[in-house]
């Protein structure tokens, strides 16, 4: 029987990995690194038994806050910056292809289909700035690409995605769109603005207990897929926001960044967007291709 002792308690859990079950070698992997850093961070700061429970307590409240239209560890992990560690963990950028950022907890799927330069815009806002987003979705090899469909979707000037404000009517600000022969497309929306992430609940709790605030800066969501390639879950971030240095779930990327310009005569809305996406290649369809 061994004696527990704070040097070998962390070899005595590993080692008990697998001892009466079989699991897989990335089960291994995972377990093995997750138990090594959790008992290192427990040392690293002494952890307390009282702040044992009051963590286990916050997860707690953190589960009963979970339902259908709210997963609050995905928030939790997007405070921490691990939604976004993992993004690019799982999308490494290996050539020109667009970079991808978080997807957030707001995406509705099957938006209204929408014809080129259509505006997704169903409810008016006092003050609003209109926009016309347009660009050209191309291949790594800068080759335009038609009949790629790309879901967009962004907050309201008050600060709320549609589903979660009773004001706004169903789909407000979102729409799918296809790129045309040339590969451009074009939409008619709202100039997104800074909005705080959902923070009345745990979100909330982690967010004080780290100094830190809620907002974001203002942004248009994409999902830009085309049958072939790796979809890209992306957003474009306004130049102009004063949280773009300063965002609350760390996802902004330099080459995300878009110029809100005033419109030309030839537009009838007050901004114009111009922004380009390129799209990797599905490794998958690669391996059939070669076959
Ligand atoms: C969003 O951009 O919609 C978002 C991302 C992460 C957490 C909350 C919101
Ligand atoms: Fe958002």
């Amino acid at each position: 029987m061994a004696k527990i002792t704070l040097d070998n308690i962390t070899e005595e859990v590993t080692d008990a990995l697998g001892k009466n079950g079989d699991i897989s070698a990335r089960q291994r992997e995972i377990m093995t690194s997750l138990i090594k850093h959790l008992h290192g961070f427990c040392k690293d700061v002494k952890l307390q038994h009282h702040e044992f429970i009051a963590a286990c307590q916050f997860l707690a409240r953190a589960g009963a806050v979970c339902d259908g239209g709210r997963q609050e560890f995905i928030l939790l992990g997007d405070i921490l910056g691990v939604e976004v560690l993992v993004d690019m963990l799982s999308n490494p950028v290996t050539g020109t292809e667009s970079e991808s950022t978080v997807l957030g907890p707001f995406y509705r799927e099957n938006p209204p289909v929408l014809p080129k330069g259509a505006s997704t815009v169903i409810k008016e806002f006092p003050n609003q700035e209109t926009v016309y987003f347009e660009g050209y979705i191309r291949d790594t090899d800068g080759t335009p690409l038609a009949d790629v469909t790309i879901d967009v979707w962004e907050d309201a000037p008050n600060g709320l995605y549609e589903n979660h404000d009773p004001d706004q009517p169903e789909f407000n600000l979102r729409g799918r769109f296809e790129t045309d022969e040339n590969g451009h497309y074009a939409f008619r929306a709202l100039r997104p603005v800074d909005y705080p992430i959902p923070d009345n609940e745990t979100a909330g709790e982690l967010l004080r207990f780290m100094g830190h605030h809620p907002m974001r800066p203002g942004h248009m969501h994409f999902i830009v897929s085309k049958d072939g390639y790796r979809p890209l879950i992306s957003q474009i971030y306004d130049s102009s926001s004063k949280n773009l240095d300063n965002d609350s779930v760390f996802a902004v990327k330099e080459s995300l960044i878009g110029e809100f310009r005033k419109a030309g005569p030839d537009l009838d809305t007050d901004l114009h967007v111009a922004f380009d996406f390129r799209l990797k290649k599905d490794a998958a369809s690669d391996r059939i291709a070669a076959e």
